[in-house]
């Protein structure tokens, strides 16, 4: 098969029937062997409708229809509702290609990949090879998710910072920066206090095996004459839900300079400007005058606010949504 063979194409009323008979062919025995029982009129209703709509699409080799897909573009992340290949045309890898396709598109827009598959269905085993896993079960399927495969953290440079990728080197300066009150007392409560002599390096082992997983980002926060000294610490990751996909801290004796607005600011350029992301969702405890200042500066709106266990006990929150579009538009202000 040459991918160039293989057109996707928005389904029209007319693909309605084919639509139904893919998925007729493809699902039924797996159906009638979990629940006895073949849905028909309602099958050739859905059918029937997303080819209407314009909501499924349809696979092509050629001119000769292979199979149908309907991704569902959500907020927080890409549904991938079908895919099926008819019987004769499996097994020749369109619908890897296929797949391929839905997970670039969802990477482009910074967003992960879920899905439902029977428990029956052997399909589960082809969305594993495609970098799914299990995130959840019923009695009668698997929900499955592809994370976002972040890129290498790249060093990016502020007027007076680098940030670097977090090392295992920067244990004992993490130990020495983070474990006081200043610094601890608006994270998060599952932050331990006090803080464990062995704290950092098993935060920071910990940080390596999510980074390895392509999940999140960490940057060492150290000034631009002593690259190797970090003095904070900037996490960022993909909407994955949490509401929370920035974290940061700097050592007390360098806060209230400025130093984590202008971390901040690269590190949401960033995310906006190079990973194309919509949005960022961030959370601070409302008694955290800093962190908040830097949100409002840069143009986040105040979502909700909340109740949260930090380590200083329990306190209000707020919850900030920090849209591309309205970053842009305070940072040429
Ligand atoms: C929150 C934190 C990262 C801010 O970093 P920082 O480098 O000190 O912040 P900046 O100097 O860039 O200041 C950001 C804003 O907060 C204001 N600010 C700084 N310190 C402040 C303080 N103690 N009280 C009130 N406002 C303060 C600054 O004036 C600035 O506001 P502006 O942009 O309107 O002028 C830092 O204080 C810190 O590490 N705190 C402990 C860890 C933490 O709470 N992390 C955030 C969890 S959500």
């Amino acid at each position: 098969m040459k991918a160039s063979d293989i057109v996707i194409r928005r389904a029209e009323e007319s693909d309605g029937e084919f639509a139904y008979q893919t998925v007729e062919r493809t699902m039924k025995g797996y159906a009638l062997a979990l629940w006895g029982t073949w849905l028909e009129a309602e099958a050739r209703r859905n059918a029937a409708s997303d080819a209407k709509s314009g909501r499924s699409r349809i696979i092509q080799r050629g001119s000769e229809r292979v199979g149908v897909v309907c991704v569902d573009r959500l907020a927080t992340h890409h549904q991938l509702e079908q895919l099926y290949i008819v019987p004769e045309h499996q097994r020749q890898g369109i619908g890897a290609h296929v797949l391929q396709l839905v997970l670039s598109e969802a990477q482009a827009a910074g967003l992960p990949v879920r899905l439902r598959v029977l428990r029956n269905n052997p399909a589960k085993a082809f969305y594993e090879r495609h970098g799914f896993s299990v995130a959840a079960e019923s009695p009668e399927r698997f929900f499955m998710e592809r994370a976002l495969n972040l890129p290498e953290t790249p060093v990016l440079q502020t007027a007076r910072l680098v940030l670097r990728p977090l090392r295992l080197e920067d244990a004992p300066a993490i130990q020495r920066h983070f474990a006081h009150w200043e610094v601890v007392r608006w994270l998060d409560g599952r932050v331990p206090w006090p803080y464990p002599d062995n704290g950092a390096e098993m935060y920071v082992q910990g940080s390596m095996d999510v980074r390895a997983q392509g999940k999140r980002f960490f940057w060492a926060i150290c000034f631009k004459e002593a690259p190797h000294d970090l003095v904070g610490l900037i996490e960022l990751l993909p909407d994955d839900g949490s509401h929370d996909q920035r974290g940061f801290w700097i050592a007390k004796e360098f806060q209230g300079r400025g130093l984590m607005t202008e971390a901040a600011d690269r590190v949401t350029e960033y995310a906006f400007l190079q990973l194309g992301w919509p949005h960022l969702w961030l959370t601070n405890a409302e008694g955290n005058v800093a962190s908040s200042r830097i949100k409002r500066r840069q143009g986040a709106q105040l979502v909700k606010k909340m109740e949260k266990k930090y380590v200083s006990g329990v306190a209000g929150g707020e919850v900030w949504l920090l849209k591309s579009e309205d970053w842009k538009r305070h940072r040429t202000l």
